[in-house]
């Protein structure tokens, strides 16, 4: 099986190749693509990917994946991406959110990164730490095949990943409900992972005005397929503000607060 896909693969243009791919739900990482330097994840390239070999991306990917995440392919470039929008914002003033937590790899991963536990900034972690709220699905995204719930409870293993640090606040709990608990007024680094438009756009709105000048807003699923509510939801958001959100071959997308 494997073969004929090669064999049907050879000489197609990429459009072709990942419209092939796509056709028989093959994940990339089953084609053999002469000279890539990274196939997961939905990104194949041959562009340089010295980061992977990087020493601190990889403690810090290490420890991500150690929290048991639940990603179904390696997402090193997505993380990768992650650490360096944690990097600029360790420079700004302002605290760290991450609404969309699941078991935390992404904050595991960049407080190694930056070494966060040494800075004077809170990071805040916002999940129900048991999936999605049927209420937030609309019927556009419950036919593109979201459903309640979705994960498995983590809430324990999330508290004790993140008990060594104690510049580290797990809220659990439905975003937007719970947003007025991270008290802080400077925000330099919001991450934005929680598969439906509701709260991640009321997130977004929340945050707006706490974001300091050259903060950065990482939107896991905007380019992914089945994502597209999202996409359009933040591609308004954005406009509505005088800004557009760079668009990434990872899927995720970066909004820059002017
Ligand atoms: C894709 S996972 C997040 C992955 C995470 N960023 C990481 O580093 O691995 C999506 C998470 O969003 C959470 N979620 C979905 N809707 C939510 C809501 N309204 N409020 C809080 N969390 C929510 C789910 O519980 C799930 O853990």
């Amino acid at each position: 099986m494997i073969r004929t896909i090669r064999r049907a693969l050879l000489g197609a243009l990429p459009e072709q190749v990942a419209k092939i791919l796509r056709c028989i739900g093959a994940p990339n990482k089953f084609i053999h693509f002469p000279g890539a330097t990274y196939n997961s994840d939905g990104l194949v390239t041959r562009h340089n990917a010295d980061f992977l070999r990087d020493k601190l991306f990889v403690e810090s990917y290490a420890l991500a994946r150690a929290t048991g995440m639940t990603a179904n392919d390696n997402p090193a470039w997505r993380h990768s991406v992650v650490y360096w929008a944690a990097y600029k914002a360790s420079t700004l003033e302002g605290d760290f959110v991450e609404c969309g937590v699941n078991r935390g790899s992404m904050s595991r991963g960049l407080i190694h990164y930056v070494d966060f536990g040494s800075l004077p900034k809170t990071l805040w972690l916002l999940d129900t730490f048991q999936g999605l709220a049927a209420t937030h699905i609309n019927d556009e995204e419950r036919r593109l095949g979201r459903v309640p719930g979705g994960y498995t409870e983590c809430l324990d293993a999330v508290r004790e990943t993140f008990a060594p640090f104690k510049n580290v606040r797990v809220i659990p709990g439905t975003v937007p409900e719970t947003l007025s608990q991270v008290t802080a007024q400077k925000v330099a680094y919001l991450a934005i992972d929680m598969n439906c438009v509701a709260p991640e756009i009321a997130a977004a709105e929340f945050f707006w005005d706490k974001l300091v000048s050259g903060a950065v807003i990482v939107l896991d699923d905007y380019g992914f397929e089945l994502h597209e509510p999202q996409k359009r939801a933040f591609d308004e958001f954005a406009a509505r503000r005088g800004c557009r959100v760079l668009s990434l071959p990872t899927g995720q997308g970066l909004i820059f607060k002017p």
